[in-house]
C-alpha cells in the first residue's frame, strides 16, 4: 500500500504487482515496476466517469477506491475530461462516434479527449486504429464548433469559470505541523536548501507574485506558509516527516476559527482523512480529547496513519455514522467544540468546476446532499456541552452552504452565527455575511464555505422572547439567519398589531 497527498487529499493505492521484466533482468533477480499500459488506464478513467454519473460517489474517492498505480496521473486525466465533457459530447454527438465505433460515451469522451485536445492518442491495438480511422471527421467537428464559437484555441471553448480555473494555479499552501515543529525551525530549515524567505505577507497579492524558490507567510492563517504553484513537497524530507502538512488555506480556515482551548474535548464529526483533525490536536497541544468519526473504513485506516505521522496523541477514532453517536453518552457530555465538514458535491474542488451533470440530475443530488447535512447539523447540535461549532464544505453552492445553515438556525433558536475574520476578502452569501466563502479568484484558494455557530446564554435567549428581534446588523453577532428569522418575527407583530386593531374596531362597533 502506499499513499500520496493531492492538494488536500490523501489518495492510497495498491502498488502493481511486482513483475520481472527482461530476461536479463530475471537473471539478475531485478524486479521493475511496469508502467500501466495506457489501454489500462483509460479502462478505469471510463469506469470511474460511469460511477461517477451513477452517483456512486465524488471522483477523488473513486479514484482512491481504484486501487489504481498511478493515483494523480488518472485523477488528472479524469479531471480533464471531465472539464471539457460539453465540447467532447458535441463533437460525439456530431459525428455519431458512438455508432460508429460501438464505444460507451466515456470511453469515446477519454479516447477524443487524448486525440484532439491532449497529448495525442496514448493508447495502442484496435482501439487507436479506430480512433484513427474517424480522425479527421472529429477534427473537422471540432473546427466547426470552433469556428461557430469564434475562438482559436482549445481552452476558449471552456465556460468562463472553467477557463478561469484551467488557468488558475493555486499557490502551494504548506501548513507546519506545530506537534512536531516550529514556523522558524521550518523556515530556516528551508533557507538552508536555497530557499529565500520573503516574510510574512501584506496583501493578497503578495501571495502570487513569486516564483522559483521563494516563499511567504500567510497574512491570515498563522503557522501557513505560500510557495509558487505546483512546488512539489511529497518527496520532501519535512513532509515524510510529518514537519509539514500539504493542505489548501481555505480548508485550514475550520480549525483555525474553531480554535479549541488546550485541554477541551472536541469532536469531528466527519474526519477522514484527518487534515483538520490534526490541525485541532496542533492547536490543542495534543492535551485534551479529539474524537474523530468517519463511517468509510479505508479512509478512517488512512487517516490513522496521517495522524500517526503527524504526532497527533489525543485522538480517539471510530469507523461510526456520526448521526447513530448519542449525544447524551456519558462519554460525550463535556464536548464543547465540534467540527463537521460532512460530504458535500465537492464543486468547490478546482478540478472538479465545470464538470456538473444533468441540472435535473444535479439539483436532485444537491438537494439529497443538503437534507444530509442539516441532519448532521441538527444532530451535531444536540451535545449538551457544546458551545461552538465550525461547519464547513468544499462546495460552492448555496443550497450545501448559507441555505443549510440559515434552515439549522431556524429550527435551533438556541444557536446564532459568530460573525467571522472581518478581513477575509469574501463573505458569505446576504444575509448571512457572518460566515466565510473561498474561491480561486478572490481568495487564491479551492472554493470553499465556513459558518461558525455558538449557543446563545439563557439569558439572552430568554430576553429574545420578550424583547422585539434585533434588526440584523452582519457585525452585531446576534443577526444568524435572522434575515428570514427578523422577517418572519416582523411580519409576526405587523399580523398581531393588524389582528388587533381588527378586534378593537370590532368592539368599538359592538359586534
Ligand atoms: C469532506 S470529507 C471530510 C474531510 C476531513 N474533514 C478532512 O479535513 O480531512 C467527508 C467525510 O465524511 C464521511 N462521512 C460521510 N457520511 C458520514 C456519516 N454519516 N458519519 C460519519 N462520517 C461520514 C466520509 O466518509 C468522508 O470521509
Amino acid at each position: 500500500m502506499f499513499a500520496i497527498k493531492f492538494n488536500d487529499h490523501i489518495l492510497v493505492g495498491v502498488k502493481h504487482e511486482n513483475r520481472f521484466a527482461t530476461d536479463t533482468e530475471r537473471a539478475q533477480g531485478r524486479r521493475l515496476l511496469p508502467p500501466t499500459p495506457p489501454n489500462v488506464n483509460r479502462c478505469v478513467a471510463a469506469e470511474i466517469l460511469d460511477k461517477v454519473e451513477r452517483k456512486e460517489g465524488a471522483v477523488k474517492t473513486l479514484v482512491y477506491d481504484s486501487k489504481f498505480q498511478n493515483i494523480k496521473q488518472l485523477f488528472a486525466l479524469i479531471c480533464e475530461t471531465q472539464k471539457y465533457s460539453a465540447v467532447l459530447q458535441d463533437i460525439i454527438t456530431t459525428t455519431k462516434l458512438l455508432k460508429a465505433t460501438k464505444l460507451r460515451i466515456n470511453l469515446a469522451k477519454l479516447l477524443v479527449y487524448d486525440l484532439l485536445i491532449g497529448q495525442g492518442l496514448k493508447c495502442g491495438g484496435s482501439w487507436k486504429t479506430m480512433m484513427m480511422k474517424h480522425r479527421s471527421r472529429l477534427q473537422a467537428a471540432l473546427a466547426r464548433i470552433k469556428v461557430k464559437k469564434k475562438v482559436s484555441r482549445n481552452q476558449d471553448l471552456l465556460s468562463e469559470s472553467s477557463q478561469q480555473i484551467a488557468g488558475a494555479q493555486l499557490p502551494r499552501y504548506v501548513r507546519v505541523n506545530t506537534l512536531k515543529t516550529t514556523l522558524e525551525d521550518v523556515i530556516d530549515y528551508l533557507k538552508r536548501e536555497g530557499f529565500s524567505y520573503h516574510g510574512r505577507a501584506g496583501r493578497m497579492e503578495d501571495l502570487h507574485n513569486f516564483s522559483g524558490k521563494t516563499f511567504v507567510s500567510d497574512l491570515h492563517i498563522p503557522d501557513l506558509l505560500v510557495f509558487p504553484p505546483k512546488k512539489d513537497f511529497h518527496t520532501h524530507f519535512l513532509y515524510q516527516a510529518g514537519h509539514i502538512i500539504l493542505q489548501d488555506k481555505a480548508s485550514c480556515l475550520p480549525a483555525y476559527l474553531l480554535n479549541p482551548r488546550s485541554g477541551a474535548q472536541v469532536l469531528d464529526a466527519c474526519a477522514a482523512p484527518g487534515n483538520k483533525t490534526s490541525h485541532l490536536a496542533a492547536i490543542m497541544h495534543n492535551k485534551g480529547k479529539l474524537f474523530a468519526f468517519d463511517l468509510d473504513a479505508k479512509r478512517l485506516s488512512t487517516m490513522n496513519t496521517l495522524l500517526l505521522r503527524a504526532g497527533v496523541t489525543c485522538q480517539q477514532l471510530a469507523n461510526q455514522d456520526f448521526l447513530k453517536v448519542n449525544p447524551d453518552g456519558p462519554e460525550y457530555s463535556k464536548v464543547e467544540n465540534i467540527l463537521l465538514d460532512p460530504s458535500c458535491s465537492g464543486s468547490g474542488m478546482v478540478c472538479l468546476q465545470g464538470s456538473c451533470s444533468e441540472p435535473q440530475e444535479e439539483a436532485g443530488r444537491l438537494q439529497a446532499l443538503a437534507a444530509f447535512q442539516l441532519r448532521c447539523l441538527n444532530h451535531a447540535l444536540r451535545f449538551p456541552s457544546l458551545q461552538r461549532l465550525v461547519y464547513s464544505t468544499c462546495s460552492v453552492h448555496t443550497q450545501e452552504n448559507e441555505e443549510v445553515v440559515a434552515a439549522c438556525l431556524q429550527q435551533n433558536k438556541g444557536y446564532r452565527l459568530v460573525p467571522l475574520l472581518p478581513e477575509w476578502p469574501e463573505r458569505g452569501l446576504p444575509p448571512l455575511t457572518q460566515c466565510l466563502r473561498a474561491s480561486p479568484a478572490k481568495t487564491l484558494t479551492h472554493g470553499f464555505f465556513v459558518a461558525m455557530l455558538e449557543r446563545r446564554g439563557p439569558r439572552e435567549q430568554e430576553a429574545d422572547t420578550q424583547t422585539p428581534a434585533p434588526t440584523s446588523d452582519p457585525t452585531s453577532g446576534v443577526t444568524c439567519a435572522d434575515g428570514p428569522q427578523v422577517e418572519a418575527q416582523a411580519s409576526g407583530t405587523t399580523e398581531r398589531k393588524r389582528r388587533n386593531k381588527k378586534k378593537n374596531r370590532a368592539k368599538a362597533e359592538g359586534k
